[in-house]
């Protein structure tokens, strides 16, 4: 059984007693279930940061590896990686790890990424500064950026800039795909000038989830404005 070291919860109160009793329950949790407990224990410590209550499943991290899959050999960047469960699935698609670029802000989940996927390239800080954060990797360009962001939770000028971020790494035809829980799309295609159109609905989703491919129409150059 993996060790879940650097996975408790570690209160600011330090209380270390309780620490060791939640690594021992979690202990007993078989792999599936410790990941959803440590993702809610995250959620609980900061519910809007982190944006879901639960991992996403199996079936929604397929369904998004299912846009990415046939886009080339520049690299995939995945914008909020949690605890991993749609790195899983991209890798399980055929992606090879050193293709892939994982961006976590969140100190604990970065950490635990790194440890679950150590053939991937882990990058810890903010999808604003996306760009910075992967010059020093020599990444300027993607093959298509899976973003698992709550960007329908955050101010209007972050996701914004988010968004500008992304597609200045993105050429013709390369996808951005999002996921959402809401109803309608999470970026406003007409304003930011973007194509976008539902690929898949995951009912068995908690809560059920729809994914969003997002393009740059072939006329459109230049970024996305922030307002
Ligand atoms: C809804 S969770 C998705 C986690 C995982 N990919 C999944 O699908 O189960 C969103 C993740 O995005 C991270 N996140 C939120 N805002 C971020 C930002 N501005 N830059 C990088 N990561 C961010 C959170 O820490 C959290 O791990």
């Amino acid at each position: 059984m993996k060790s879940v070291e650097g996975v408790r919860v570690r209160r600011d109160t330090a209380a270390p007693e309780r620490d060791a009793g939640h690594r021992r329950r979690l202990v007993l949790l078989d792999e599936d279930d410790r990941e959803t407990a440590l993702f809610f224990l995250r959620w609980l410590r900061e519910p809007t940061r982190i944006g879901a209550i639960a991992p996403s499943s199996r079936q929604l991290g397929r369904a998004m590896a299912r846009q990415v899959t046939a886009l080339g050999t520049d690299p995939v960047i995945e914008l909020g990686g949690g605890t991993g469960s749609v790195t899983r699935a991209l890798l399980e698609a055929g992606i090879a790890p050193e293709r892939l670029v994982v961006v976590e802000r969140d100190e604990r989940l970065f950490r635990i990424l790194q440890q679950r996927f150590p053939s991937v390239r882990v990058v810890r800080g903010d999808a604003r500064t996306l760009r910075r954060l992967l010059a020093p990797l020599g990444v300027r360009k993607a093959a298509a950026i899976v973003s698992c962001l709550p960007l329908i939770s955050m101010p209007r000028r972050t996701c914004l800039r988010i968004v500008a971020e992304s597609f200045a790494l993105l050429g013709e035809g390369r996808p951005l795909v999002q996921f959402t829980y809401g109803l309608t799309s999470p970026l406003a295609r007409e304003r930011l000038g973007l194509k976008g159109r539902i690929t898949a609905r995951i009912w068995a989703n908690l809560p059920p989830a729809s994914v969003w491919r997002y393009e740059r129409p072939r006329h459109r150059h230049e970024l996305p404005q922030v307002a």
